[in-house]
């Protein structure tokens, strides 16, 4: 028998305290994404929970008119319900709320994913100096990662922050 998933209506998206932590790294460790310094950048992290259960994580980094967004995981047993898409729209109108109008990120997997969020890949030398200073790009993330971004100052970004309020 295929058991059904469970219904969305069930996660709880939370913004990160310190106590997530351990909880945080661990989830992005075992999905393969760098966890080191999630704690220098946690008040900026969205989480989905079910439960007490962390089921799936977002953060950005605010880098003037630029952003990166990171740390986009989601369990493998929550995945194809709509987890990352909530958590990246919720992710892009708060960015966008705080000046940031060119949203960046570094991914080996998910381009497909990203496109189909409106994101573009860019060259690694067009990013922003902000981007490139990040410990993503210097080091956590193989250089073969690819570089996509984001212009948030569309319709749809209005969008998104009328639904929100
Ligand atoms: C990429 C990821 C965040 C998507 O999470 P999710 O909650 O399953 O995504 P959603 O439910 O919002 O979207 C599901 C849709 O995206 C598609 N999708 C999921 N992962 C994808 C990927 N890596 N590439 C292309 N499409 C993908 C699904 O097939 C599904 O398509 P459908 O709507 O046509 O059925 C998740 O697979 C993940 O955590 N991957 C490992 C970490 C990673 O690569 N993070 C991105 C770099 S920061």
């Amino acid at each position: 028998m295929i058991e059904a998933p469970a219904p969305s209506e069930s996660i709880i998206y939370s913004q990160a305290t310190p106590d997530d932590l351990p909880m945080v790294q661990a989830l992005l460790r075992e999905n393969g994404l760098p966890s080191e310094d999630a704690g220098e950048h946690l008040e900026h992290f969205i989480l989905a929970k079910e439960g007490d259960v962390l089921v799936a994580t977002a953060g950005v980094e605010l880098l003037g008119s630029a952003g990166l967004l990171r740390s986009v995981c989601v369990a493998r047993n929550c995945r194809n319900r709509g987890v990352a898409g909530e958590l990246c729209r919720r992710m892009e109108a708060s960015a966008f709320s705080a000046g940031v109008r060119h949203l960046y990120l570094l991914t080996t997997s998910a381009e497909e994913y990203f496109k189909r969020r409106g994101y573009r890949v860019c060259s690694r030398e067009s990013l922003p100096a902000g981007v490139k200073g990040t410990a993503e790009f210097r080091s956590l993330c193989p250089a073969s990662a690819l570089s996509m971004v984001r212009d948030l100052d569309g319709d749809e970004q209005s969008t998104i922050l009328t639904y929100q309020s």
